[in-house]
């Protein structure tokens, strides 16, 4: 696709990978809707890079339904939707909570599903669309305590292979990133970024798969991708 003059909507826009995407992407030219919870940090994220601030929680139908509703006012429609807004919960087995599964996944699984719903119904319409899911690499292979993520991640995995089956006949791109650690504020219980660390990858990096898969002709469709650090094992 085209990304000049594109309009994209970037769930959790406001931080690490989203925040990577929404700075890329607008200076290809593209016209960048963010969400996030935090007001604040999102209105910081916009007027540095001129995308439009939706202040909405992914997990929360009234506030999808809004998104939409503005993004269709302001943008006049969508072309790409990324399901980025994510979030985890590590507990180990015997610990597990039914508030926790719910927490987790009313973002990673309903919410996402739930943005995925809308967009298509504007892309079925009009017989074009990207939607890209950004899962994990803990979509492909569990780890100790990452019951609840690692199972919210498949489950990303899933809904787009069901989406990619569903949709392609109308011309929908649905590709699924799954980036290994980013050093975000993800998990960070005050929400602050991580320090940069050489050998660890960024959101730059993610940015740049998603602006690749996005700019390729819409004839081709990569429906997955994984991105690893490196060298993630040296101590730099
Ligand atoms: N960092 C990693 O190592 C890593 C690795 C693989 C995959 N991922 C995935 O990459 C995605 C982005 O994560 P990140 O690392 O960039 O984390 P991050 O820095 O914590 O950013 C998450 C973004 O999502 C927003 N968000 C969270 N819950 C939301 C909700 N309910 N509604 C709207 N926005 C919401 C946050 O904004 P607020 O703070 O305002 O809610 C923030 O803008 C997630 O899906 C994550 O699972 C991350």
């Amino acid at each position: 696709m085209k990304l000049k003059e594109s309009r994209i909507l970037i769930t959790g826009g406001s931080s690490g990978i989203g925040k990577a995407a929404a700075v890329l992407l607008s200076q290809s030219g593209a016209k960048i809707a963010i969400t996030g919870r935090d007001k604040e940090k999102l209105n910081k994220v916009a007027g540095e890079t001129g995308a439009l601030a939706i202040h909405a929680d992914a997990s929360d139908e009234k506030d999808i339904v809004k998104t939409f509703e503005i993004i269709k006012k302001e943008l006049g429609g969508l072309d790409c939707l990324i399901n980025n807004a994510g979030i985890g919960e590590f507990p180990e087995v015997e610990n597990l909570t039914a508030e926790a599964f719910l927490k987790v996944y009313s973002v990673n699984v309903f919410g996402a599903a739930l943005m995925a719903k809308h967009a298509a119904e504007i892309f079925k319409k009009q017989n074009y669309g990207n939607i890209i899911n950004i899962a994990s690499t803990a979509a492909l292979k569990g780890f100790a305590r990452g019951t609840i993520y690692s199972s919210s991640k498949f489950a990303l995995r899933g809904m787009t292979e069901c989406w990619q089956a569903e949709l392609r006949p109308f011309n929908i791109r649905v590709m699924l990133v799954n980036p290994s650690e980013v050093t975000t504020a993800f998990a960070n219980t005050e929400r602050k970024e991580r320090q940069d660390v050489p050998n660890k990858l960024t959101g730059v990096e993610i940015a740049h798969t998603i602006k690749s898969i996005l700019e390729m002709d819409d004839r081709g469709m990569i429906p997955e991708v994984t991105v690893w650090a490196t060298n993630p094992f040296e101590k730099k």
